[in-house]
């Protein structure tokens, strides 16, 4: 049942928004498109802050809701799951964003469904990094930057935030997740990292570079 319940999570992340989005309502393939990426940033890119919106919501919500179910249904037990089980359904569903079934394995960078995930798992280092995202977007006009500081912004304040030390039975679950997927997520941006060095990465409202 929890295994079956783990799985739903990672088929519910692998549902590709972003490209359905821009294949429905943009008729295009959103893969051959700026950045080449199927999340909200690169939808909006292509067709408009609303359909940005529109992403950025549905891939969180893809990650918020199996994490909250989970939370839920694990509520009432006293065992490994009820400590964890979200956790691992949370990491499964952005797992799912980044590698989905359903497109050879290759998705997004897992920065709006991590934020719905962690918005159940860990509400405070969350909101923390949101501010983050969106001090990080007024000064530097980037989403990638932003959201990769953001993802290091997590990863060090969940791993303060948790008592009496990151390492317990009780947290290591949590505390493994806030290294590993803001780590991931990082790794999913390393050709958005080369053009920033290369200065070559688009500011917000910028047209459009063909890139890969
Ligand atoms: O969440 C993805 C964002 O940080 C970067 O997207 O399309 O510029 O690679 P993109």
């Amino acid at each position: 049942m929890e295994f079956a319940i783990l799985i739903a999570g990672y088929l519910i992340g692998s549902i590709p928004f972003g490209l359905l989005i821009a294949r429905w309502f943009g008729k295009m393939d959103i893969r051959k498109f700026g950045s080449g990426n199927i999340g909200a940033t690169n939808v909006g890119r292509a067709m408009g802050f609303r359909w940005f919106i529109v992403v950025f919501l549905l891939d969180a919500l893809k990650g918020l809701l199996p994490t909250l179910v989970a939370k839920l249904m694990f509520a009432e037990e006293s065992s490994f799951w009820h400590i964890h089980g979200a956790t691992l359904v949370g990491a499964a569903t952005i797992v799912g964003h980044m590698f989905p079934c359903y497109l050879k394995f290759r998705g997004g960078k897992g920065v709006a469904t991590g934020l719905g995930v962690v918005f159940v798992l860990a509400p405070l280092a969350s909101l923390i990094a949101a501010v983050g995202f969106g001090l990080a977007t007024l000064i530097w006009r980037t989403v990638s930057i932003s959201s990769i500081l953001a993802a290091a912004m997590f990863c060090i304040v969940e791993l303060i935030l948790l008592k009496p030390h990151p390492f317990t039975t009780d947290n290591i679950a949590l505390a493994m997740f806030s290294i590993l997927i803001p780590g991931l997520i990082i790794y999913r941006h390393r050709s958005n990292i080369v053009r920033i060095f290369q200065g070559s990465e688009e500011a917000i409202g910028e047209p459009p570079r063909e890139k890969k």
